[in-house]
């Protein structure tokens, strides 16, 4: 496999639309904050500063977000299914069955918020999900279904169960017409912002000037754009959009101002941003907001996870899984690969730079994550 990166500089004079009414409704308005911190075993999750990091990347400062122990689940996703599932019940309370499709992650909230509300989950996957994760949506009594074919087919799958089942599809990416469970899912995600207001971000200023984010269907990254935007429409951080090489719908759909599957292979250890279609209300967002869009090889990632696993002097050390570490991968590939010096420098990244990385996921398929970190890598 290349080594290389693939990216996409929008143009710079492209024209800023304000964020979609129904969507920014949704988002603005609710406060999940308040929801989770009402859910036993809650804590903010921390903000760790990786200063020998940065000095090593020749960057100011380097934070990351740790979501890699949210609610004892290793994964931020579960703010998203948690909040959405309340929501639904506060209209509709009685007895559902709830059902969606997943990589692993937003399964496995899915599962466990409807296990906490007494209510059944169906959770459908693709065809190679880890073991490792199907076991941990199985142990919270949801059942699974493995569907032979990849993330979409899946996704189309759990869209024919609400059809034909009546069950509730609480799904994390949007196509014309199911839009607005994903915006509460989108709202769900505004709590880890919350939490690092006045750690971070002040009343004026977000206190970083880049944001890496990584995408899968790009719901979670439509909503940390989507807060910065609202918070700070006058001193915006700029955005970096991570995507593996071989599952690049993001970058593919901008490059091509529509929605379009990625041409890569699909074949990636990032298993939770490995989707073949990105969100349609995700994508608009993102393509209206987002500087730069990277598509890196597998080894960035693994790069990453063994830079938080073997810390650099006396940083934190964080258990990150291949996704988790995506973020931060991206600002690997960055700084390090070659070809992609003057991308660094049209973006202004450089030794004065504050960049904010997020953990978005801890160890979700151990036996993968021992071989990773041990493994011999090239870049
Ligand atoms: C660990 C992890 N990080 C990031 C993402 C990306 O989220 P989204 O699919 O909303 O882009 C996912 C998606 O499942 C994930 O599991």
């Amino acid at each position: 496999m290349s080594q290389n990166s693939h990216y996409y500089l929008p143009p710079e004079n492209r024209p800023r639309i304000t964020l979609d009414k129904d969507f920014n409704k949704i988002f603005k308005n609710e406060d999940p904050l308040a929801y989770h911190s009402s859910i036993r075993n809650y804590e903010p999750t921390p903000l760790i500063n990786l200063s020998k990091l940065a000095k090593s990347l020749n960057i100011k400062d380097l934070y990351l977000k740790d979501e890699s122990a949210r609610f004892r689940q290793n994964t931020f996703k579960i703010l998203g299914a948690s909040f959405a599932i309340h929501k639904y019940l506060e209209s509709n309370p009685g007895r559902h069955t709830f059902c969606t499709a997943t990589d692993g992650n937003h399964g496995r909230s899915v599962a466990w918020a409807a296990r906490r509300h007494r209510q059944k989950a169906v959770i459908f996957v693709p065809k190679n999900t880890a073991k490792s994760r199907i076991k941990n949506i199985k142990k919270l009594r949801a059942k699974v279904i493995i569907v032979n074919g990849d993330y979409d087919r899946a996704v189309m799958r759990a869209r024919a169960a609400e059809r034909l089942y009546g069950y509730v599809l609480i799904q994390d990416t949007s196509w014309e017409g199911y839009a607005e469970i994903p915006s509460i899912i989108s709202a769900g995600y505004k709590t880890m912002l919350l939490e690092m207001e006045e750690l971070l971000h002040s009343k004026s200023s977000p206190g970083i000037d880049f944001v890496f984010l990584q995408s899968g269907v790009g719901t979670w990254a439509s909503s940390v754009v989507a807060y910065y935007r609202n918070k700070y429409p006058r001193s915006m951080p700029k955005f970096i959009l991570v995507e593996p090489k071989e599952s690049d719908s993001m970058l593919a759909s901008s490059r091509n101002q529509t929605l379009t599957r990625t041409g890569g292979t699909q074949e990636t250890v990032m298993a939770g941003l490995n989707c073949g279609t990105a969100s349609l209300q995700a994508w608009k967002i993102i393509n209206e907001s987002v500087d730069l869009f990277l598509a890196i090889p597998d080894d960035y990632a693994i790069k990453a996870m063994q830079n938080l696993y073997y810390p650099f002097k006396s940083d934190t050390q964080i258990f990150a899984g291949e996704s988790g570490a995506a973020g931060l991968a991206g600002l690997l590939a960055l700084c390090n690969d070659e070809s992609l010096e003057k991308v660094r420098e049209r973006i202004g990244l450089n030794e004065k730079s504050r960049v904010l990385v997020f953990n978005t996921e801890g160890v979700t398929d151990p036996e993968s994550f021992e071989e990773l970190i041990s493994r011999e890598i090239e870049v």
